[in-house]
């Protein structure tokens, strides 16, 4: 009965899951969907022996840190022939002509600027999502993939038992500008685009943020034995019956003069695409006609990608500003005359650092050409020379901070130029301000950005600390700043003095300390005393937190200012410690242990147990390999993972055991845990 409402509540979810995310078409609201469900997820903690890896409920993903695995691929990942001219078109048409000297159909298709992945499906279930690597190897990025909604874990109609499917994975553009926006405001460097980003996000460690980054995907190419296609065409065909997501900008062409048609088309209809694409994928249609083509070392001969160009436009250079941000960071901007590009005006663009300013040799007044390409934020490429009549004003990299006039420093390793004068200079102390009070640090309302930069120039705000000095009455005299509003952000001040311990540090702007830090930091040294003292040996030793992230929090509290700053937060009753909760739940057990679950058990979740290994100091791995410490073993462990297991020597450990162990109740020294520790 149970198991049986529990199949059926993974089926209808994975229909709708299927309408939303790869029809685009909702069938029921969000409302019920998450009720539904909420109810699949109670049934399964409630029944864990019911487990099943390709349940709707594991698209969530889970804070657990993942390290990858690298995965031979069964066929080697090949790249693509590029070209951005239609005469190499036109070229590699006759050479296809020629050398199959028979009617043939090409297939257009988009090219879609994502990061590739290579999908193994087993008897209908996502078994394995491999990056491309270095085209022979990848890594094994399963638990990411998982998220993603527009993958099917479990296929549906009658799809052959074992196949691999290969395609791209996207960010939209949409969820790109969101993420901009945010590591803007935290000052965190922005990624470059979207290619980017989605890239970035498949190989972080805790695949609850891949969850939360909404990738999509599009499946472009179909591998396997013996199977019942003989055209690439049907064999997209399929796969869209089988749940996958498959573009329907997917044309039989039977000429060049359709391939023409095609790429004509797509150059400006891509632009209304939600995500990202840079050219069209032209490939032979028949499978035996690809076969007798064959491949080159790197690229199959059977197809070709058409790229199309960047936007450019060309533009006057007026003039080149310097913003200094929260980090002390300069970013030199050129002010340009207005131009309009791929849709929007620009009159600004970003020139990077000092290096890419000499490379370009830029004199206010040149021509310049910016270029927008799978990029949202426009980038000076060249200076159009043959435009410059009058040479201005060489460009060069300032050599003191705008702001407060201090000799600016470069870091070894580093591109970017900073003011070092942390403690005086406005817009760092200003930026570190906004930082400590922004949403995902303290997050007190009602400080914005202008209230900050009155504040300081009224002299109320000097530093973090003074924002626990702020009184009504002084609030309530700035221009646009009400009784009210004063009234709520002293409220919002106060509510902030239960912020946990993790997000005070955070908040604290620390160079390179983001949140992840913040956390393993808290964690590590559980109270602000012992972080403070915290020498660069004991630092190291944390898992992630290397030379530069040591460097930087010694520096930090090794600032009088700084620590004076920290003991009036401290005065003021902020958390600067972990909750009494905190404390109880986390030990030392497990440090250093590598732990990977399999199996189905009875007594918790597996999603309860990967958060007992992290409590007890362990780290949960998703597959098997010589690093391993142990298995936590239920039932029905997965028979690949346990042949594995026997051939590296790792052992197995049962679920009471492990119980045990945690618990260190009695029976926990038997003979089998003392080989574990
Ligand atoms: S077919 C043998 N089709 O472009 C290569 N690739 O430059 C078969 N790409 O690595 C690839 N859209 O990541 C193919 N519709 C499409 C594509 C596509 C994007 C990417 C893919 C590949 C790269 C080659």
């Amino acid at each position: 009965m149970t198991r049986q409402k529990i199949d059926s509540l993974r089926k209808e979810l994975h229909r709708h899951n299927y309408n939303y995310y790869v029809l685009n078409n909702p069938t029921i609201s969000d409302v019920e969907f998450d009720a539904k469900m909420r109810q699949l997820q109670a049934l399964e903690e409630k029944y864990p022996e019911y487990s099943d890896s390709a349940s709707p409920t594991q698209r969530v993903g889970s804070d657990i840190t993942t390290s990858f695995n690298q995965v031979d691929h069964q066929y080697p990942m090949l790249s693509l022939a590029n070209t951005y001219s239609e005469g190499e078109v036109t070229d590699f048409y006759q050479r296809v002509q020629k050398a199959l000297n028979e009617d043939f159909e090409l297939v257009c298709e988009l090219k879609y600027d994502g990061t590739s992945i290579s999908l193994i499906y087993e008897n209908g279930v996502l078994i394995r999502a491999v990056t491309r690597g270095d085209g022979v190897k990848g890594d094994d990025v399963t638990n990411n993939v998982k998220t993603i909604r527009s993958i099917p874990l479990q296929l549906q109609g009658n799809y052959p038992s074992k196949f691999e499917i290969r395609g791209e994975i996207l960010m939209p553009w949409a969820v790109f500008d969101e993420i901009n926006k945010e590591r803007e405001a935290q000052e965190e460097p922005l990624f470059a685009n979207p290619r980017n980003a989605g890239s970035g996000t498949l190989k972080l460690q805790n695949s609850s943020t891949v969850a939360a980054r909404k990738l999509d995907s599009f499946l472009y190419s179909l591998l396997g034995e013996n199977l019942p296609f003989t055209t690439h065409f049907d064999s997209l065909l399929a796969a869209k019956s089988w749940g996958f997501k498959i573009s329907d900008a997917v044309r039989v062409c039977k000429s060049i003069d359709d391939v023409f048609g095609f790429i004509r088309l797509w150059d400006i209809e891509r632009k209304n695409l939600p995500v990202a694409t840079d050219g069209i994928v032209i490939k032979v249609n028949d499978f035996a006609q690809q076969k007798l083509l064959g491949n080159t070392a790197k690229s199959p001969r059977w197809a070709i990608a058409y790229k199309y160009q960047a936007e450019k436009a060309i533009t006057r250079l007026n003039s080149v500003s310097y913003q200094v941000g929260r980090t002390g960071a300069v970013t030199p901007v050129a002010n340009l005359d207005p131009v309009l590009l791929s849709g929007t005006t620009v009159k600004r663009a970003s020139l990077h650092n000092a290096d890419i300013i000499a490379s370009l040799d830029l004199h206010i007044g040149d021509m310049v050409y910016v270029e927008k390409g799978g990029e949202i934020i426009p980038k000076i490429t060249a200076v159009a020379t043959d435009q410059r009549f009058m040479l201005g004003d060489k460009v060069y990299f300032i050599k003191k901070c705008p702001e407060c006039g201090s000799e600016l420093v470069r870091y070894e390793g580093e591109a970017a130029h900073y003011c070092p004068n942390e403690n005086a200079c406005p817009p760092q102390i200003k930026g570190r301000i906004e930082h400590f009070v922004s949403r995902r640090a303290m997050n007190i309302e009602g400080l914005g950005s202008e209230t900050i930069h009155l504040l300081y120039e009224n002299g109320l705000l000097k530093d973090i600390a003074d924002i626990y000095t702020l009184k009504v009455p002084d609030l309530a005299r700035l221009e646009r700043l009400g009784n009210k509003s004063a009234q709520n952000i002293k409220l919002s001040c106060e509510k902030s003095k239960l912020i946990s311990f993790e997000r005070v540090i955070f908040a604290l702007g620390i160079r390179f300390v983001g949140e992840t830090v913040a956390k393993k930091l808290a964690n590590a040294f559980k109270n602000i005393n012992a972080l403070e003292n915290a020498d660069y040996d004991l630092l190291v030793q944390i898992d992630e937190i290397g030379d530069r992230i040591a460097q930087s929090v010694i520096s930090y509290f090794s600032d009088e200012k700084n620590r004076e700053i920290v003991n009036r937060l401290k005065q003021y009753g902020l958390q600067m410690s972990l909750s009494e909760e905190q404390l109880q739940e986390k030990t030392d057990l497990l440090e250093g242990k590598i732990i990977v679950i399999s199996g189905s058990f009875r007594h918790y979740s597996r999603d309860e147990y990967k958060n007992m290994i992290e409590q007890h100091g362990g780290k949960n791995a998703g597959s098997v390999s010589s690093k391993t410490s142990f298995i936590l073993a239920g039932e029905n462990m997965g028979p690949e993972k346990l042949r594995k297991a026997q051939s590296l020597g790792v052992q197995l450990v049962e679920e009471e055991v492990f119980l045990k162990l945690i618990r260190k109740e009695k029976g926990s020294d038997n003979v089998q845990m003392k080989t574990l520790f």
